[in-house]
């Protein structure tokens, strides 16, 4: 059912269409989840990076994004303020990038509680090494030596980001290469649920008696084959038991469910294995040429104000062997050219080329189309924000009906989980 938000001060309506929570593992595949930590404002190199492609990404699956405070709270757990004061700032800047909350589920991580139950209920059943051996676990620890990650909560929180992605039976989870063993982590981590839960109870009994019912012949056949496909993973053996199944004619449908599922080994699958959706790395340089960053303090805000922005580029270091305008320069010795490798056009590429290289144009002229082009990228994001601080509320209530949405999904999957997890007895 679709849900209508209106905007009071503008009169303009936000639509939201209410989306099916329960997902079958086909329909896994058509979801997409991800989450950002809220510590600090966006800058360009989030919305290159990360943005433009969620931005991509809701026109073709069914998104659910959502601000990561509990991850920020595994490394920031000695100043909370941070995260408090960013977490409507990012949304906006969502928004601002142009996330259409029509069309992506947008909540804050701590407002949907069956995160933490789904968390919990896991960390029963997951092996102590597979989180110590999570390659982000020592590398953070040792980057981020100021902190003391020393914790039960920063050991476990890969297990945390399993519970986000299997809570919504997520098919594709876009991360940069330094989350994809936190994916692969939740690839294990439901196998191993699937393995250890999947089986409805009495399955094998059923199974077994299934396999009587198909005649003494058919069953020897069936379990030959069915053990060469299981001791020797003979594909040829799984393809002839699956026809056998076809041909049998007095089997219930759900007895031939149970020897399609009993041939591998398994029952059902409750939590789908989801697949890391790599970001392409980004290329976005900052000031100084390293790759924009907050730590690097080069960057350029993703809603930084028009005059800081002329100001920051016009300020920029160039070739250190341009001293005067008379000096030739190298463009590949100078931060401003990368910037142009991101936002220039060939002939503007061109004329920065040929006029640094013969001293022919001085540095702010080369600089101006690059202001003008970042002004211009900017200009929309202005002025949605713009929109959104303007009518908080409006915010708020985006996230309000995101939130509900999620839990909605989520609480189909934790009443199956506490069901096969045996905590069904109320
Ligand atoms: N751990 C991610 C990060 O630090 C954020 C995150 C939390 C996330 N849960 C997730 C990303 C689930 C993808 C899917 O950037
Ligand atoms: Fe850098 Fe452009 Fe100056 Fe050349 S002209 S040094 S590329 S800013």
């Amino acid at each position: 059912m679709p849900i209508f938000i209106a905007c009071h001060s503008t009169g303009c309506l936000v639509v939201v269409i209410r989306k099916e929570s329960a997902l079958s593992s086909v329909e896994s595949q058509q979801r997409v989840l991800s989450g950002m930590r809220p510590t600090g404002k966006l800058h360009l190199g989030h919305y290159h990076g990360v943005l433009k492609n969620w931005v991509q990404l809701q026109h073709d699956y069914d998104c659910f994004f959502f601000v990561a405070d509990w991850h920020a709270l595994t490394t920031h757990y000695e100043d909370p303020h941070i995260i408090e004061n960013s977490v409507w700032d990012m949304v906006i800047d969502w928004l601002a990038a142009g996330i259409n909350p029509g069309r992506a589920t947008l909540f804050i991580q701590s407002r949907v509680p069956e995160h933490a139950e789904l968390h919990l209920l896991l960390s029963m059943m997951t092996p102590l090494g597979w989180l110590e051996r999570v390659p982000t676990y020592k590398d953070q620890q040792e980057k981020l030596k100021e902190k003391d990650l020393a914790t039960y909560g920063f050991l476990g929180y890969p297990l945390l980001q399993s519970a986000d992605i299997l809570m919504y039976r997520a098919g594709l989870v876009p991360v940069g290469a330094d989350q994809v063993s936190h994916v692969e982590l939740t690839r294990e981590v439901a196998r191993r649920f699937n393995h250890l839960y999947g089986k409805e109870p009495g399955f094998e009994q059923q199974a077994e008696a299934a396999i009587a019912k198909m005649g003494k012949k058919n069953a020897k056949l069936y379990r030959n084959l069915r053990r060469s496909y299981l001791e020797q993973g003979d594909a040829e053996a799984l393809d002839t038991a699956r026809a056998l199944i076809k041909e049998q004619q007095n089997i219930s449908l759900g007895d031939r469910e149970r020897l399609f599922g009993y041939i591998e080994g398994g029952g059902k699958v409750i939590l789908p294995e989801p697949q890391p959706l790599l970001t392409p790395a980004s290329k976005m340089p900052g000031l100084d040429g390293q790759k924009m960053s907050k730590s690097y303090g080069n960057t350029i805000g993703l809603r930084e104000a028009p005059a800081s922005v002329d100001q920051k580029i016009r300020t920029m270091q160039t070739d250190p062997a341009r001293v005067r305008l008379t000096d030739p320069g190298d463009p590949a010795k100078c931060p401003v050219w990368q910037l142009h490798e991101v936002y220039s056009d060939d002939s503007t590429k061109d004329y920065v080329q040929k006029g640094c290289r013969s001293a022919g144009i001085g540095c702010l002229d080369c600089k101006k189309p690059l202001i003008e082009a970042i002004l211009a990228e900017q200009k929309p994001i202005h002025e949605r924000a713009q929109h959104y601080e303007n009518n908080p509320e409006l915010v708020r209530s985006i996230i309000a009906e995101g939130c509900e949405n999620a839990r909605d999904a989520a609480k189909g999957t934790l009443d199956e989980v506490r069901k096969v997890m045996g905590l069904s007895y109320l």
